[in-house]
């Protein structure tokens, strides 16, 4: 039976609250593979990441062979997280936004979210032109929905007992070299996943400073 939104309201903010603050930036791992089942559930989360008109421009590379994640440490500076990991992710956008309009608007019209089929064509029409938008705005479209989808990866992974660490650390080019990433997509971050180690528990970390609401709200408007 499907879940209505107040259900969800009720029940689930606790446990969001739980991941949230649970989540630590970890570099020391533990031995512990992480099994394929559990990267398949947690990816099965970073699905329903919201992204703009719903294109989910975002893909993963997920590596566990200690071969690739030695060939990706020397695309992040050397970064000793990345192969003490048993997993590390390369985060990339689609720079193409309309590598999947088609299946998204017949998708909208099927269940009644657009009104025709004309409403839909326009809509597969306005996104197919933004094809011709320069490099650089469709490198920062992909990346406003691509990093909510590695957030989601963080927390989908620490609410199955895995930790994480993103990275902006690194060089872009030498990964697209390294592992054949074809050009229309954009190297986001990369993630570096598993359990934690003992002494690295990230329950025990102290919290990071963090800014206060005060600082960092402007209700009303940003001169409030
Ligand atoms: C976009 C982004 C890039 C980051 N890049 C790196 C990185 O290259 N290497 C690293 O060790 N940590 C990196 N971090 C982790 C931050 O240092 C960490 O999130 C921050 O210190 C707050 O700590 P916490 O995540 O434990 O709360 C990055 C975080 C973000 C969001």
């Amino acid at each position: 039976m499907a879940t209505s939104q107040s259900e969800m309201d009720e029940t689930r903010p606790d446990e969001f609250e739980t991941v949230v603050r649970d989540r630590r930036s970890v570099h020391d791992y533990s031995d512990e593979d992480v099994s394929e089942e559990t990267l398949r559930e947690v990816f099965d989360l970073v699905r329903y990441t919201p992204s703009g008109y719903n294109l989910q421009p975002w893909e993963f590379v997920v590596l566990t062979d200690e071969d690739d994640r030695a060939a990706l440490q020397e695309c992040a500076g050397g970064q000793e997280h990345v192969t003490d990991a048993p997993v590390a992710v390369v985060v990339l956008g689609n720079k193409d936004p309309a590598a999947h309009a088609d299946r998204v608007f017949d998708d909208w019209l099927d269940k009644g979210y657009l009104p025709d089929e004309e409403t839909r064509d326009g809509l597969v029409d306005t996104i197919e032109g933004w094809r011709d938008r320069s490099e650089e705005q469709n490198t920062l479209w992909t990346t406003r929905s691509t990093s909510l989808a590695a957030m989601t990866l963080m927390h989908a992974a620490r609410s199955k007992g895995l930790s994480t660490c993103p990275m902006e650390g690194f060089d872009d080019g030498a990964v697209r070299d390294t592992f054949d990433v074809p050009e229309q997509f954009e190297p986001v971050m990369l993630v570096t996943m598993g359990y934690a180690a003992e002494d690295a528990n990230d329950r025990e970390n102290e919290r990071k400073f963090r800014r206060s609401v005060d600082e960092i709200t402007h209700f009303g408007g940003f001169e409030q």
